[in-house]
């Protein structure tokens, strides 16, 4: 069973090709990804229009190169697996059409997939099986999710973020210190140069129900809301607060921050997120009595956070798996893995009739 993903939510184009002999192990075979980050930087952020203008460019070539890469054919390809949503309309839009012309012209079936399924699929392609129950932690520019994975293929929805993304957090603290873009990579290494205790920024705490509070999630039964809300993220007050601390500690804009106070400031920041995230994962495994803990996206290169996992995991004695740094940021082998699970529970893919779905919720089982 050989398998093409392909990915375009945001602002990678990619296509990867995984085989699946009898299950397990999936076999990476190729995967290309090719990033607009030059294209984003001059404008700070990811600017919609541009992204899917360049998607259109990138994918034709992209997808040729994963299958040159793989030495394969369309002969040898089985199966498509497509991210659906969520992500950007007008860049889903490029690899689910590119995905239906290609299904529809050579009579492959075609799977839309989830995109933070394939977050989630990354870790099980990088390490192999994961033993069950798992606690997930999805982290990325986009997305900071709790999933619970009773078992293989099922993902139920424990907490998410009310507001930013960690990812996100990580790139408007760049910006306010004054370093590039995207800024979670350089925050990494710059923390790993300052001191985490040199500024005492505050913990997130959500104390009150909010306007933002999003679709239902799956806490076992008798948990009262106080408990509930302790699955959650919040990363907007910190972000503030950085933001506060840089306007005192230039007076207000009138001096530049010595390389010392941005190391720091990265440090301290660094810290609280680290633990903001592991506090509520360590708390849902527990809860859950999980074999595992994953963590996937973007935000899992971060060696702060992959070393202070795995040391937490080592103390409780729960096994903590990551993906490498490459399939932990947009990739389309993970959603080639995540096509493969759903190909595995019975889903022939079928009806070409299904759409991008920019706001796309993943079913629970
Ligand atoms: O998963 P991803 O490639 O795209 C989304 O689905 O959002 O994640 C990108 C995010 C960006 O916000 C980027 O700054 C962050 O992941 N990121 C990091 C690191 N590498 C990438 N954040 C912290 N530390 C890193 N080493
Ligand atoms: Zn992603």
């Amino acid at each position: 069973m050989r398998i093409l993903g392909i990915e375009s939510s945001c602002d990678e184009t990619a296509a990867a090709v995984v085989d699946a002999a009898d299950g397990h192990p999936w076999q990476l075979r190729s995967s290309v990804v090719a990033s607009q980050v030059e294209i984003h930087r001059e404008w700070g952020g990811v600017v919609p229009e541009l992204a899917a203008r360049q998607h259109l460019r990138d994918i034709c070539g992209v997808v040729d190169q994963a299958l040159a890469d793989a030495r394969s054919s369309w002969t040898d390809i089985d199966a498509i697996a497509v991210t659906q949503g969520p992500g950007l309309v007008g860049s889903l839009l490029v690899g689910v059409s590119f995905a239906k012309a290609v299904g529809a012209a050579r009579d492959i079936p075609v799977l839309p997939v989830h995109h933070l399924a394939g977050h989630i699929e990354s870790l099980v392609l990088h390490n192999g099986e994961l033993p069950y129950p798992a606690i997930v932690l999805v982290v990325s520019g986009g997305h900071t999710s709790l999933y619970h994975l009773p078992s293989p293929g099922v993902y139920r929805l424990v907490g998410r973020t009310r507001d930013d993304a960690a990812g996100e957090a990580y790139d408007k603290v760049a910006k306010l210190v004054g370093l590039g873009y995207p800024g979670g990579p350089i925050v990494d290494r710059r923390a790993a140069r300052g001191n985490p205790h040199a500024i005492n920024f505050p913990i997130p705490k959500l104390t009150h129900d909010d306007r933002n509070v999003g679709p239902q999630t799956h806490l076992p039964e008798g948990f009262g809301d106080a408990l509930k809300r302790r699955a959650d993220f919040s990363f907007s007050g910190l972000k503030t607060a950085v933001r506060r601390h840089v306007e005192l500690a230039t007076g207000g804009g009138t001096r530049a921050l010595t390389e010392t106070e941005i190391d720091d400031i990265c440090a301290s920041f660094q810290r609280v997120v680290i633990q903001t995230l592991l506090d509520r994962t360590f708390r849902a495994a527990e809860w859950f009595d999980a074999r595992a803990i994953g963590i996937a996206g973007g935000v899992a290169a971060n060696a702060g956070l992959r070393a202070a996992a795995e040391a937490r995991g080592a103390a409780v004695g729960v096994p903590v798996f990551v993906p490498s740094v490459a399939l932990a940021t947009d990739n389309a082998a993970m959603i080639a893995a995540a096509g493969l699970r759903r190909w595995d529970a019975g889903d022939r893919g079928g009806s070409l009739d299904f759409n991008a779905e920019p706001g796309l919720v993943m079913l629970v089982e």
